[in-house]
């Protein structure tokens, strides 16, 4: 039975996979390691705060001897690391932080692993595996093949780069030491609990408020959309059957432009105002609740410097090996999330407000 270390187990895909997991293993141990910097939210993990396998440590992953610590005390086996910094906009006005935590920190955490596991002998068998993205395989052109496991690596943002050092890492310190690691690289992930500052639940919000909902350069942009529930689901087929020292690429098998994103969303905003009676007097500044539509909101804002064209993922390899196949279609995913915001208003209320900030403030600093 694995006893889990799970870094940056309060932010948007880390809550997932504490749910996901504790699910489907509701006796394994697992420990959720997290700074609560901005993105992080101890609401995340309401529902499974009192259950005697599971333990919250807030804490920063650049302390090395408190992971080791962990490790050691709570004879863990297994890290699942995707504490990081996430946002490429804020990367690229503040890199440092980038550098810090997703290139130092991850260090940090390897270090420990490999004092404790490989040098301590701790446990008889571990994994460490390192959460990635697709990012650190650069942009594509409209006709190139997705990214593949072997694409090389050609990171463009300060965020890109960082998370390309902490993969080049990752697989040092297995080719060096011999640490058993895996790495999987995902594309755009979205779904509950998504921060909103990223571009799927920032529409949401916006929209609801009649707020403008700003595209960057003409929108032609492409992402591949992987739901957050597919992502859990493949990191953990990885973990109970990938092999040591390889890495996975995790996508959700949908291209789409920026712009028409945004527009399907509109549309699922504007059926549900019309299913749902009483969202127009709970919204009513989002035009839908003024028989109007939500992509008259729609704006065209300055580009993103350096932003990435297209992003798109080649999953060939975990579905062969490990039978992974995503299950979330765009459309029924965009409608659940919209749903998932419509139903927990007080979560995005406190995260955007500041009155979660003033409540960590309280309570943990
Ligand atoms: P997030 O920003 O929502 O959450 C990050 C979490 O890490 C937060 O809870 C934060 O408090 C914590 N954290 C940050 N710095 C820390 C530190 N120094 N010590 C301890 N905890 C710290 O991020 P996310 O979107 O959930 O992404 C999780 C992982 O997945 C990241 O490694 C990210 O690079 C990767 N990823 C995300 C996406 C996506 O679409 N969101 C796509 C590909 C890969
Ligand atoms: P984002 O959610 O920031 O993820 P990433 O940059 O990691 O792909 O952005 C997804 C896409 O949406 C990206 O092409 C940038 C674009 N975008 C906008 O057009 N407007 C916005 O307000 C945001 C946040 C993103």
């Amino acid at each position: 039975m694995p006893r889990l270390l799970v870094t940056g187990g309060a932010g948007f895909i880390g809550a997932n996979f504490v749910h996901h997991w504790l699910e489907r293993h509701p006796d394994d141990r697992l420990i959720v390691l997290d700074a609560l910097t901005y993105a992080g939210n101890l609401a995340n993990l309401e529902p499974v705060k009192d259950r005697s396998a599971f333990r919250f440590v807030r804490g920063d992953i650049r302390d090395t001897a408190l992971v080791e610590e962990l490790l050691r005390e709570e004879g863990l086996d297994t890290v699942v690391h995707f504490a990081a910094e996430s946002h490429v906009d804020r990367s690229i006005h503040g890199p440092d932080a980038f550098i810090e935590t997703n290139v130092q920190g991850t260090h940090s955490m390897l270090k420990a692993a490999r004092k404790v596991w490989l040098e301590g002998r701790t446990v008889p068998s571990h994994r460490f595996h390192h959460v990635s993205t697709d990012e650190v395989y650069g942009s594509l052109a409209p006709d190139d093949p997705a990214f593949h496991e072997r694409t090389p690596y050609a990171p463009n943002s300060p965020y890109s780069a960082s998370k390309a050092a902490s993969d080049h890492l990752v697989r040092a310190y297995h080719h060096t030491y011999g640490l058993a690691v895996t790495t999987s690289n995902c594309s755009n992930n979205y779904g509950p609990f998504h921060f909103p500052e990223k571009l799927i639940p920032l529409m949401i919000v916006n929209l609801l408020h009649g707020k403008e909902l700003p595209i960057y350069g003409d929108g032609r942009n492409v992402r591949d959309w992987l739901h957050v529930s597919d992502h859990c689901r493949g990191i953990e087929l990885i973990l109970q059957d990938g092999r040591p020292g390889e890495v996975y690429n995790i996508g959700g098998g949908v291209e789409s432009e920026n712009l028409t994103l945004v527009e399907t969303l509109c549309r699922v905003a504007d059926a549900a105002f019309t299913e749902q009676k009483d969202l127009g007097s709970r919204f009513p500044d989002c035009p839908a609740a003024r028989g109007g539509k939500a992509s008259g909101l729609i704006r065209f804002v300055k580009d993103r410097p350096g932003h990435d064209r297209r992003y798109a993922i080649d999953c060939g390899k975990i579905e062969r090996e490990l039978g992974y196949r995503a299950a979330v279609t765009l459309e029924a995913g965009l409608r659940e999330t919209f749903n998932w915001y419509l139903a927990n208003e007080w979560w995005w209320r406190a995260v955007m407000d500041g009155s979660y900030e003033r409540w960590i403030d309280t309570h943990y600093r």
